[in-house]
């Protein structure tokens, strides 16, 4: 089953007005994502613009069909960030439930978790 990544593309960090970047912090990790990702059968990536997350910039959220959902936020827009994204996403697409046992956490994740979603119930 697909585990979507969703990359809010209008974060803006701290400080970002100051940097003269002509992209957003969102953009970038966005970017650094969908790079890591490349046709991953068990990944997809979507951008949206704002997760409602914005004083705690940069967001994502792993969602799949029938599991647990989750969004993390604060994280830089680098590479270690978008690897620890990813690697914890491919961990989500694996588990039946959406729930990834703690010792198989990327370090780069931790810390970083804001919101847990159950799935909806069936009809
Ligand atoms: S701009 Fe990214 S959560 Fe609002």
């Amino acid at each position: 089953m697909t585990t979507w990544i969703t990359i809010c593309d209008t974060c803006k960090r701290e400080g970002w007005d100051s940097t003269g970047m002509d992209k957003t912090d969102g953009e970038q990790l966005a970017a650094l994502v969908e790079a890591r990702v490349n046709g991953s059968g068990a990944l997809r990536t979507r951008r949206v613009s704002c997760l409602m997350g914005c004083t705690h910039g940069c967001n994502v959220a792993i969602q799949a069909a029938d599991k647990l959902s989750y969004t993390l936020g604060n994280f830089t827009p680098d590479a270690e960030s978008a690897h620890a994204i990813v690697d914890y996403a491919t961990a989500h697409a694996a588990s039946d439930s959406g729930q990834v046992p703690y010792r198989q956490w990327p370090q780069g994740v931790k810390g970083h978790f804001v919101t847990r979603h159950a799935p909806l119930p069936k009809e």
